[in-house]
C-alpha cells in the first residue's frame, strides 16, 4: 500500500503550526511557533495581533516542517487545515495559505475540525485504544464530553453551559495576577498551596447530566479572593490549589460517570487543559476504580499543534472527503 504523507496547518489561535504526518501515525515533523511572548504583554490573546503574526510566520513555519521532515513540496499527498472553530482572522490565514498551497501543488485539500484534531492526538501516540470510549475535550475555548463508538463516529453527551475550563483557568489566573497562559500558571502556584484551606463549590457535580458550568466557580473564586484580601488573609497558592481542585474534581468525576453509564472501555483526555497534572492524576484514579484505561497525549500534543491536524486528516483522505477551493473558516461550530 502507498504511503500517505499529509501536511497539516494550524492557525486557530495563537500558535502558527505546520506538521507532516505519514499514514495518520508517524510524525515526520512538528513545528509550532508560539506567540505566547507576544500576547503576554497584553495579558491574553489579542485576535488582531494573532492574525498579523500568523501572516508573518506561516511561510517560514511550513518551510521548516518540510526541512525537518527532509521532504520537498511535491512529496506530500494532501494539505490539511483547521477551518473551525477559532479566532476567525487567525483561521483565515491558515485556510488561505492552505488553499493557495494545495492549488499551486495540485494536491487535494482537507478541512479539519480543531477539536477533532485534539482528540486525534491520542491516536497519534497510543496504539490499540479500545472502543467504545468517552472523551473529555478541555481547551481554552471548549469543554465537551463525547461518546465515541469508533474513530469516526462521535456524539456530544455534555458540554459547558458558559465558560470553557481553560478559559476559567485563564481568567482566574489573570485576576490573581499569575499571568498568561493561566492554566500552567495556576498549576505551578497550586503546587505550593493546600487545597481545602479555602472552600469553592463543585459546580454541577450533583446534577445527573454531563454538562458543566465554570463561570460561577470563577466568580466564587474572585469574590472569596476579594474578601480575603480585605481581611489581609489572601494566599495566592492556597487559592490556586482550591480552584484547580474544584474544577478538576468535577471534570474527573463526571467523566467517570459518563464512562460507567456508556459502558466505555477507555477514557480519553484531550485539549490544552489535558496537560494539567492534577486532572491527569484525578482521571487516573477514576479509571483505575472502573478498571478501564485512561489515555492522554504527551504535553507537546495536548496544546495546539499541527500534527494532530495532519494525523486526523488521514481518515478523510482514505474516505475521499476533500474540501473544495471555496472552503471557508468558521469561528464557532457544533461538533
Ligand atoms: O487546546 P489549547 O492549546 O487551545 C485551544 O484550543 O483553546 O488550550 C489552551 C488552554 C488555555 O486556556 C490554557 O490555560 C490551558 O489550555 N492549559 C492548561 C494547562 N496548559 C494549558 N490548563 C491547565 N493546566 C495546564 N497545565
Ligand atoms: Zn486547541
Amino acid at each position: 500500500p502507498k504511503e500517505i504523507r499529509i501536511l497539516g496547518i494550524e492557525t486557530s489561535c495563537d500558535e502558527t503550526a505546520a506538521s507532516i504526518v505519514k499514514n495518520g501515525k508517524e510524525i515526520m515533523s512538528n513545528v509550532v511557533n508560539s506567540q505566547i511572548r507576544v500576547h503576554q504583554q497584553f495579558g491574553g490573546v489579542v485576535p488582531e495581533v494573532a492574525s498579523r503574526k500568523h501572516i508573518q510566520n506561516i511561510v517560514m513555519v511550513v518551510h521548516t516542517a518540510f526541512a525537518e521532515a527532509g521532504m520537498s513540496y511535491d512529496d506530500i499527498d494532501a494539505v490539511a487545515v483547521t477551518n473551525r472553530p477559532g479566532l476567525i482572522g487567525a483561521l483565515l490565514v491558515g485556510v488561505s495559505f492552505a488553499k493557495s498551497f494545495a492549488y499551486a501543488l495540485n494536491k487535494p485539500l482537507i478541512a479539519v475540525n480543531h477539536l477533532y484534531g485534539h482528540i486525534y492526538a491520542n491516536f497519534l501516540e497510543h496504539d490499540n485504544i479500545e472502543f467504545p470510549l468517552v472523551c473529555l475535550v478541555v481547551s481554552g475555548g471548549h469543554t465537551s464530553l463525547l461518546f465515541m463508538q469508533d474513530i469516526e463516529n462521535y456524539e456530544v453527551i455534555g458540554e459547558t453551559l458558559d465558560d470553557a475550563a481553560g478559559e476559567a483557568f485563564d481568567k482566574v489566573a489573570r485576576f490573581l495576577g499569575l499571568g498568561y497562559p493561566g492554566g500552567p500558571a495556576v498549576e505551578r502556584a497550586a503546587e505550593k498551596g493546600v487545597k481545602g484551606r479555602y472552600q469553592l463549590p463543585r459546580v454541577f457535580l450533583d446534577r445527573d447530566d454531563f454538562d458543566f458550568s465554570f463561570s460561577g466557580l470563577k466568580t466564587a473564586a474572585m469574590n472569596l479572593w476579594t474578601k480575603m484580601e480585605r481581611r489581609g488573609e489572601a494566599n495566592v497558592y492556597d487559592m490556586a490549589a482550591e480552584f484547580q481542585a474544584a474544577l478538576v474534581e468535577v471534570l474527573a468525576v463526571k467523566t467517570a460517570r459518563a464512562a460507567e453509564k456508556y459502558k466505555a472501555r477507555s477514557i480519553l483526555l484531550a485539549g490544552g487543559v489535558a496537560a494539567n497534572s492534577e486532572l491527569r492524576r484525578a482521571a487516573q484514579i477514576e479509571a483505575d476504580r472502573l478498571g478501564i484505561k485512561l489515555y492522554y497525549p504527551s504535553l507537546k500534543l495536548c496544546t495546539d499543534n499541527a500534527a494532530m491536524i495532519a494525523g486526523s486528516a488521514y481518515h478523510k483522505f482514505i474516505n475521499g472527503q476533500f474540501a473544495s477551493l471555496d472552503l471557508n473558516a468558521y469561528a464557532t461550530m457544533s461538533m
